[in-house]
This record gives C-alpha cells, structure tokens and sequence, in this order.
C-alpha cells in the first residue's frame, strides 16, 4: 500500500491502541485524522505523532457531531473505530441492564453511527477497522456485558464486509492491553489484574498498544482482506 496517499480518519484515536496505530501510520507517511471528545487530549496525542496530523473535537455518540466532523474531514480512504465508554463488566447477576444499555450506546452504537456517517466519505474500496475484545471471542467469567458488545460489533462487521463491498470491514480483537482505560484502578488492583492475566496467557505477558497498531496497519494494508478478526489476544482464547 502507498501510505503517503492514504487519509485515515481514527475516532478514538487519541489515546491507547488507537494513538499507537496513529503513530505508526504517521510514521508510514498516511495523512492521519484524529477524533475524540477531548480537545486537550487531541493535543497532547497530536504533539506524539510524527507526518501529517489533524484533530477534532466529535463525540461518536452523537450523531450531530459526527455530521460536523465528516463535513470537517472530508474524503477519506480508511476509517478506523477505535472508541469505547462505559464497557460493562462484571458478574452478570449483578449487572443491570442499564449498564449494558449504557456500554452499547458507548461503544456499538457509536460504531453504527461512525460508519454511518462516514460511508459518503469513504473510498468505495478502501476499508474499514473496528476494535472488538478478546471477552467475546472465548468464555470469560465476569465479562458476559463486553462480549454481547463486541460480539455484536464482529458479527456486524462480518456482514457489512459483504454488504458494502467493495469495501474491506474488518475487526481487530484484542487482549488485555495497558492503556488509560485502566487509569481509574487503584494502582494494586490493575496490577493484580494484570499480573494474573500475564500469567494466564500462552505469551507470558499482558499486550502494549503497540502490538495492537501492527494488526490496525495489517488489516488496513492488506486488500485482500475482509470479513476478518485478528486475534491479538496473546493466546487468551486458548488460557484456561
Ligand atoms: N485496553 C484493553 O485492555 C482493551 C481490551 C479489549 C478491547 N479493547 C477495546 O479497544 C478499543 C481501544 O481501547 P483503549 O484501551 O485503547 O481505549 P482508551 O485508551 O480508553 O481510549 C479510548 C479513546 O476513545 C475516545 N472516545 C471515548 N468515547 C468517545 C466518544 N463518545 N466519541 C469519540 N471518541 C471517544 C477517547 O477520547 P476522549 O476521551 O477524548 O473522547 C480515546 O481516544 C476500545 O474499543 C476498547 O473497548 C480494549
């Protein structure tokens, strides 16, 4: 792929898996987009890129803003949907629906409506990533309201690979992977967390950013690729 010619356009890509892809892209020579709800956060992700950036302010949520940002953006070649908030964990008996239907609203929802918005300034072959998690790919305890999340969100992109093809949907699965999502943990209980999820794991150790940029530029990079999931889980479908 020629990546200077590329514009990319990532929501949610300024912080974590989604910053790490901007940096890595950047650095390829594509012209990367960034969105995301904070305008301070768009700098500071922004002052960390190297090549051709821009930023702006949209909330995937609403889809008003989505309107302004596309009208902002312009055409693109590549969307990525890297955003998420109010994931619900926990133990499925004392979840409230209302949790769930917040996490839907922040992550599925804002996807639909991302994608909707977008489809007018998207290339017609050009592609589509969207970031799932490895809670719906096997059975983990305590994360039934991430997998009906993401389950949905992979089973969506599967069928919108055919339906709006020429243009490659694909999805990015990941593990646990340290980024400031975690932020609001006690320092102990997120160590806790993820020590015992490094040791759980066939790789010996919890994932970066970084390891998850790779497979966003693979999935976007590769055009014989679509209705995909990429694993990058370090093996979680396989830990007991
Ligand atoms: N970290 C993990 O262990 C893990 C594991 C599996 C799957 N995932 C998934 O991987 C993706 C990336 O996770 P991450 O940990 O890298 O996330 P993160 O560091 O928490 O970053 C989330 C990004 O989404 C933006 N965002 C949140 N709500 C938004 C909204 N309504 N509209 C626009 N932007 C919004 C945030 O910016 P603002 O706050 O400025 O809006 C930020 O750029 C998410 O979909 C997450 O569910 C994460």
């Amino acid at each position: 792929m020629n990546y200077p010619q590329q514009r990319i356009l990532i929501i949610g890509g300024t912080s974590g898996m989604g910053l790490a892809a901007a940096r890595s892209l950047g650095q390829l020579g594509a012209e990367v987009m960034l969105a995301g709800r904070s305008q301070a956060h768009l700098d500071a992700a922004l002052a960390s890129i190297e090549g051709r950036a821009a930023g702006y302010v949209a909330d995937f949520s609403d889809p008003a803003s989505l309107a302004a940002l596309f009208e902002r953006v312009g055409r693109i070649d590549h969307l990525v949907l890297a955003a998420s908030a109010n994931p619900a964990w926990g133990p499925f008996a004392s979840t409230p629906a209302s949790a769930l239907r917040a996490a839907l609203e922040g992550k599925l929802i804002g996807y639909w409506q991302s994608l909707q918005a977008a489809l007018p300034h998207l290339r017609r072959d050009g592609s589509v990533v969207m970031l799932t998690g490895a809670a719906s790919r096997t059975a983990m305890p305590g994360t039934a309201g991430l997998a009906a999340v993401n389950g949905a969100i992979t089973q969506m992109a599967q069928t919108l690979a055919k339906e709006l093809a020429p243009l490659r949907v694909n999805v990015v699965s990941p593990g646990l992977v340290d980024t400031p999502a975690y932020d609001g943990l006690p320092a102990p209980a997120k160590a806790g967390m993820f020590d015992a999820a490094a040791a759980s794991l066939p790789v010996g150790r919890t994932g970066t950013s970084e390891d998850v940029a790779q497979a966003i530029v693979y999935m976007i990079g590769n055009g014989f690729t679509t209705g995909a999931v990429l694993d990058v889980d370090g093996g979680a479908r396989m830990a007991a």
